[in-house]
């Protein structure tokens, strides 16, 4: 059965986690999909960015299948981390762009899937947090490094060792979020940023994305090593040439991606 519900604006793809009444909870059978989803639109250009939301208003994500958890041997959780790792790194290594629409809570798990993304823009009731250490765990799908990679160490202390929950208007104020959408506004807003996004070069895009999330950790000359690596992907591309030609004639820019 399909775990995610499917809408296609055009190059834009609206993911919808089908899972309401165990909150959109990330069982194995979703983390499968999920990552042939992820594999599928990053070989093809026809995707260029993908809205992930969840079904219902109560919860984007509550994280990890809590109830299949609980049947599943220690080997069984090192296997689904390493899968759930595998998957948002190839998230990150995409050309393709990502946004979380966070409609509701986004606990463990959640968080740590809407971490992977490029963008966060979230509905104004929603709440996010890394709630492992109430349960006795920590953040397994990178949440202990991508969290203070966003907001700062300080500020990841305060949100994982404490296990508690952020409102909109505290993940925004953190950096946790990039846009707040209003009231019954979430999916608009996510899919005229990715629209937004989409418009630009395709290989341009990708390569600022990449510049960025590699840079990210490295000294300064290496990082900027990085950005002149990346530059040169659009260097001899005839998007560049088809930028110069539309400033020069005063009219909006093909792109083809190539
Ligand atoms: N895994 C499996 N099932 C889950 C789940 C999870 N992570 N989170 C919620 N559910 C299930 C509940 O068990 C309940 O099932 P039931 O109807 O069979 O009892 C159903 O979803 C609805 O949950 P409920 O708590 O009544 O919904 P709510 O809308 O009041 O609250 C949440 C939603 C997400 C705030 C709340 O369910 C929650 O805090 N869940 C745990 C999240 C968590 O700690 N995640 C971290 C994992 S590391």
């Amino acid at each position: 059965m399909a775990e995610f519900r499917d809408e296609r604006r055009g190059s834009i793809e609206v993911w919808t986690i089908d899972g309401e009444e165990r909150r959109n909870a990330i069982s194995r059978a979703l983390l499968a999909e999920f990552e042939e989803r992820v594999a599928r639109v990053s070989r093809g250009p026809e995707t260029r960015a993908v809205v992930l939301t969840g079904a219902g208003e109560r919860a984007f994500c509550a994280g990890a299948d809590l109830k299949e958890r609980a049947s599943m041997s220690d080997a069984e959780v090192r296997a689904f981390l390493a899968q759930l790792n595998r998957t948002l790194r190839a998230m990150e290594r995409s050309d393709c762009i990502f946004v979380a629409a966070v409609n509701g809570a986004a606990f463990g798990g959640g968080t740590e899937l809407a971490l992977a993304c490029d963008f966060r823009v979230m509905a104004p009731t929603a709440e996010l947090g890394l709630t492992e250490v109430r349960l006795g765990i920590i953040p397994g799908g990178g949440g202990t490094q991508r969290l203070p990679r966003l907001v700062g160490a300080a500020r990841a202390k305060d949100l994982i060792l404490t296990g508690r929950r952020v409102n909109a208007a505290e993940a925004l104020a953190f950096g946790l979020v990039q846009r707040l959408a209003p009231e019954g506004r979430l999916l608009e807003v996510a899919v005229s940023l990715a629209e937004h996004v989409a418009a630009n070069a395709p290989l341009a895009v990708a390569a600022a994305k990449h510049a960025i999330d590699e840079g990210l950790g490295l000294v300064l000359d290496e990082a900027l090593a990085v950005e002149q690596r990346h530059y040169e992907t659009v260097l001899g591309s005839e998007d560049r040439l088809e930028g110069l030609a539309a400033f020069a004639e005063k009219r909006p820019p093909v792109f083809r991606g190539r």
